[in-house]
């Protein structure tokens, strides 16, 4: 069934400043006039916020990749039925930092787990919602942990279960992005991440603005 809202994804490793720049591309749709939400995985609702913190900070180094992956899906189907499908049936368009690109990134790529079986559940826990448009950031992985690591120190935060993965884990998560994106060109487009915020801020919103320009009804000139 169609919606008239429109769910865009931003997506790269730990520490490619997709959320710096998802507030950005916030503030500038708003003031384009869109209704918009931003919203966040795993989080978004209250229990995707208990799932969050069981998964990125219990400390939990025990936790199985499979059970990792039940509840990446488990938080997704929570936030897809209680703040997405709303926003979507509403004309909302969702900014989420992270989807289930993440997922075949992360669990896929980077854990190991056979991607059949996480787009068998992508079929069955999203009931086959899939982003409109996924903004991947992409930086070399050693930046984005240097950068992890300045921010962390600077907030003084533990680093998560993920940030405390190596390069090689970085780098095959990288490596998966990068194919998924050239699996699904239409909907997925990687965007150089370095330079400055505003450099970067400028190519998203090309991006968002083609994507925004083409979902727009044609008006026709033929008499
Ligand atoms: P977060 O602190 O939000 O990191 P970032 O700011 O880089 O997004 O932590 C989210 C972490 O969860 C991140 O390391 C990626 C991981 N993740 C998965 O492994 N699979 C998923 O499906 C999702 C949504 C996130």
């Amino acid at each position: 069934m169609p919606y008239s809202g429109k769910l865009i994804s931003f997506e790269g490793v730990d520490g490619c400043g997709k959320s710096t720049q998802m507030a950005l591309a916030a503030a500038r749709l708003r003031q384009s006039g869109y209704n918009v939400v931003s919203t966040l995985e795993p989080g978004g609702t209250k229990v995707g916020q208990a799932i969050r913190e069981l998964v990125l900070h219990s400390g939990a180094a025990e936790l199985s990749p499979l059970a990792e992956l039940a509840l990446m899906f488990a938080a997704r189907a929570q936030h897809i039925s209680e703040i997405i499908l709303p926003a979507l049936n509403s004309g909302y368009v969702i900014l989420c930092d992270r989807f289930t690109d993440s997922t075949f990134a992360y669990q896929g790529y980077g854990r190991g787990i056979s991607l059949k079986v996480i787009a068998d559940l992508e079929n069955t826990l999203s009931q086959g919602l899939r982003p409109d448009l996924t903004l991947v950031l992409d930086i070399p992985p050693a930046l984005a942990a240097k950068r992890t690591v300045d921010r962390n120190r600077s907030t003084e935060e533990c680093p998560t279960r993920f940030e405390i993965e190596g390069l090689e884990f970085f780098s095959r998560v990288r490596e998966g992005y990068l194919k998924i994106s050239r699996r699904e060109p239409q909907r997925i487009s990687v965007i150089d991440g370095q330079g400055s915020i505003e450099e970067v801020h400028n190519r998203i919103n090309q991006c968002i603005d083609a994507f925004l320009e083409n979902q727009r009804p044609r008006t026709s000139n033929a008499i």
